[in-house]
């Protein structure tokens, strides 16, 4: 793809059972509360809708979006969540990833989120990356934990690319 070369490393089968795997971990522990899939754009659109469809639950999906600016001297890199609207709170709260990394993005919505006052918030991810893990993070969810690589397909991109594919890919 585009001036690099990547294989096939988490089929369709592999993804398709994980995501029902972890579809029915939050079927078992979200019984009898209804809650709002956040699902962080652009990457988690194809997980997101995968999974949504596993879980048997009353629920409501938003589709969000990190905007990043420069602005305060302190942090410079302060990022806002756009598109949110529905009102969390609250209501317990399912963010859906499609992958972390290092986890400062992840650590950003929590402490954006928390000000909406959600009843709970439990973090649903497609892939991580333990060993670049930057800050603490109480990942409830995880399809599958993967080496340090570059992945893309499945929602994922390499500059844009990528995403339409159904099967995961590992840069070589
Ligand atoms: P973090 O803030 O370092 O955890 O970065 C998370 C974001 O980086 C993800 O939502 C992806 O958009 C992007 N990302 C991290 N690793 C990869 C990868 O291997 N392939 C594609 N995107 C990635």
């Amino acid at each position: 793809m585009k001036d690099k070369t990547f294989s096939v490393s988490i089929t369709e089968q592999e993804i398709r059972q994980q995501v029902q795997r972890v579809a029915a971990e939050i079927t078992r522990d979200y019984e009898g509360r209804q809650p709002v899939f956040l699902a962080v754009l652009n990457g988690s659109f194809v997980f997101a809708a995968d999974l949504l469809r596993e879980v048997d639950l009353p629920c409501e999906i938003s589709f969000v979006k990190l905007a990043s600016y420069e602005g305060t001297a302190t942090t410079g890199n302060v990022r806002e969540i756009i598109g949110m609207n529905t009102d969390i709170t609250g209501r317990p709260v399912i963010i859906v990833e499609d992958i972390v990394d290092t986890g400062l993005t992840m650590a950003h919505m929590l402490d954006t989120l928390k000000g909406h006052n959600p009843q709970s918030i439990d973090i649903c991810t497609l892939l991580l990356k333990p060993s670049k893990l930057q800050v603490k993070l109480d990942i409830k969810y995880c399809c599958k934990e993967i080496p340090d690589d570059f992945v893309v397909g499945y929602g994922l991109d390499y500059d844009g690319f990528g995403r339409n594919t159904k099967d995961i890919y590992t840069l070589i």
